[in-house]
């Protein structure tokens, strides 16, 4: 097992984009069959900011936000019948970059955020990239269960330094 935690706070992780897995067509859960991934659209930006301010907190609706303003817009996320099951997003707080991604609480573990991860990734290896980076994240096992990581030396806290107090 990788000492993936020093403190409270993870190393960034880095992404080989030359060697990623598909995306999964099944979802382990049959009745998900209809959940679609895709990239967001302009107008729905308010929604989608929303949400994941809701669901989330406003630093993340606040790099979500920056997403859209990317062309094309470097936010995917997951949908069914309508509604938001789960958003991530990349090139925001740092260009190369991926993060932050959310999937509702009722929604987990159902592969949503792989096939959001594996989504954004893919779109990334077509902008030309070979390398993303994962920034110093809480959740390192569900990255090393979807794609191969290789831990940074000496990134924490990487570029999050000097964050303002909540
Ligand atoms: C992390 C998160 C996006 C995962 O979404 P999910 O839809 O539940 O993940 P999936 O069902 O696609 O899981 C894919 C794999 O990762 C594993 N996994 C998922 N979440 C995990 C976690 N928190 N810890 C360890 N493993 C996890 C699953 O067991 C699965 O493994 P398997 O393929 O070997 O069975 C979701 O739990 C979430 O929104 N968490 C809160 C926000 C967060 O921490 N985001 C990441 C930091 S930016």
């Amino acid at each position: 097992m990788i000492p993936w935690r020093i403190g409270h706070q993870m190393p960034d992780l880095l992404v080989k984009l030359y060697e990623l897995p598909e995306v999964r067509a099944n979802l382990k859960d049959s009745v998900r069959g209809g959940v679609n991934f895709r990239r967001a659209m302009a107008y729905e930006k308010h929604q989608i900011v929303n949400w994941v301010g809701k669901h989330f907190g406003n630093g993340w609706a606040s790099e979500c936000d920056v997403a859209f303003s990317n062309r094309p817009v470097s936010c995917h996320i997951a949908t069914q019948s309508g509604a938001i099951l789960g958003f991530a997003c990349y090139d925001s707080t740092s260009r190369g970059m991926f993060g932050p991604i959310g999937v509702a609480k009722p929604s987990r573990g159902q592969g949503l955020g792989r096939n959001l991860l594996l989504s954004c990734l893919h779109a990334m290896a077509v902008m030309g990239y070979a390398y993303v980076i994962i920034g110093g994240t809480g959740s390192a096992e569900f990255y090393r269960r979807v794609v191969n990581v290789v831990e940074i030396p000496d990134s924490i806290p990487g570029i999050y330094i000097d964050k303002l107090a909540e």
